[in-house]
């Protein structure tokens, strides 16, 4: 009989989004006549920018004619997206890239778990805590660890908790890593990392000859100018990070599907002979091999972003969900509870009140609210006590779940 890769089996419980989505089935199937709000997984509620929406409407056309029919494109994505995506999201920030060392995708999630093919498995990983659950458990998934501890944290993976204490920004590791996942703005902490903040990672990374991550995924929604929107803002970063980026919450792609991963020319790990070798090679022939590119009509949809409309559009959605930041932050502000995040990210982070763990505060916001929110402690041990609200909800909705928290809180 096949074998199954049972490094599965050690993972702790159902992926976190799917797992609220049960409860929430529960209770909606035993209250009928609730209007749950959900404000859990960050997904987009606003309709697609209509000039984005046309580009994606006459991509589907050219698939219709045989002069301008597409079949299989370059696998690592058109040049015409890529330049755009350089000229108008990295050239200025004053970060110079190059065709090549850009690979569109179908999204990030899949980025994020399939980088870690090109890397080898006794690589010492750093992860956050609490984190967006893919980077642990794609570690989990392959092999990379030994079983969880009661706390939830695996064996064999270097844990740097995110508290009240340290800002939520985690300190450097004590010990040397080759990987580190860094996510700014943070999911789920919705906290940002200034220039000086990233320069220190950077330069761990260089001395160590260690490789970071980079999660950019939330980047548009920064407000404060200070903030990079990029790791490659940082000198040296260009050496050792692979930055990911995405459609999904910058252009309302979640359901469409785009994503982005930078690996510049100059990246390198080493051979088993102690060679140095470029990650940019690695990833492209992984690319090559188990990927036919984003489809056309997407690439085409978000190349239109980037036009002068699309953008003005895009950035008008942008700042309708910084608004239900602002409205869901001050609301519960005043109402005494304590917010982190929520104004240059789209999410919320607080401290339950009451001291509740972070599950008996969703049960009594979907219970007395009917109201959904993530429960921090599904990000990681670090993020028991807090709770993360969602600032992608209809507009309407986020005024009324503020309302009905408000009240039930006073
Ligand atoms: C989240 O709610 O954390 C995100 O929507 C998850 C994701 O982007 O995959």
């Amino acid at each position: 009989m096949a074998k199954i890769n049972d490094n599965y089996l050690k993972l702790k419980a159902g992926y976190l989004f799917p797992e609220i989505g049960r409860r929430v089935r529960a209770f909606t199937e035993a209250n009928p006549s609730a209007k749950v709000i959900r404000l859990g997984i960050g997904d987009v509620t606003r309709p697609l920018a209509p000039a984005v929406l046309k580009a994606f409407h006459d991509a589907v056309d050219d698939l219709g004619t045989t002069d301008h029919f597409a079949g299989y494109g370059p696998e690592q994505g058109y040049d015409w997206l890529i330049n755009v995506i350089i000229e108008n999201s990295y050239t200025p920030l004053g970060v110079s890239l190059s065709t090549s060392e850009m690979f569109i995708s179908d999204g990030s999630k899949c980025d994020c778990a399939n980088i870690l093919d090109i890397f080898a498995m006794d690589n010492i990983v750093a992860i956050g805590d609490p984190v967006y659950p893919v980077y642990n458990d794609t570690n989990v998934m392959i092999g990379r660890t030994g079983e969880a501890d009661d706390k939830g944290y695996y064996k064999g993976i270097v844990y740097l908790p995110c508290n009240e204490a340290n800002g939520f920004i985690p300190a450097l590791p004590t010990e040397k890593v080759d990987i580190i996942y860094l996510c700014f703005p943070n999911n789920p902490t919705g906290v940002v990392a200034s220039k000086a903040e990233l320069k220190k990672w950077v330069d761990y990374a260089n001395a160590n000859d260690a490789v970071i991550f980079f999660d950019a995924a939330y980047e548009a929604f920064i407000t404060d100018p200070s903030i990079p929107h990029s790791i490659y803002e940082i000198e040296g970063a260009k050496k050792c990070a692979i930055e990911f980026r995405s459609f999904s919450k910058t252009a309302g792609f979640t359901g469409v599907r785009c994503g982005l991963v930078v690996v510049p020319e100059e990246v390198m790990g080493t051979m088993a002979d102690g060679e140095k070798y470029s990650f940019n090679k690695l990833w492209n022939r992984r690319v090559s091999t188990k990927f036919n590119g984003a489809s056309y009509p997407v690439q085409r949809a978000a190349a239109a972003v980037y036009s002068e409309e699309g953008w003005k559009q895009t950035k008008e959605i942008i700042d309708y969900y910084m608004e239900n930041a602002r409205l869901i932050r001050e609301g519960l502000t005043e109402v005494g509870v304590t917010i982190f995040g929520g104004v240059n990210a789209p999410y919320i982070w607080l401290k339950t009140p009451g001291g509740m763990t972070s599950w008996e505060f969703f049960d009594k916001l979907l219970n007395e609210c009917n109201v959904v929110g993530t429960p921090g402690s599904g990000f990681g041990p670090s993020g028991e006590g807090y709770f993360r609200l969602s600032a992608f909800g209809h507009r309407e909705n986020v005024i009324e779940a503020v309302e009905r928290i408000k009240k039930n809180l006073k």
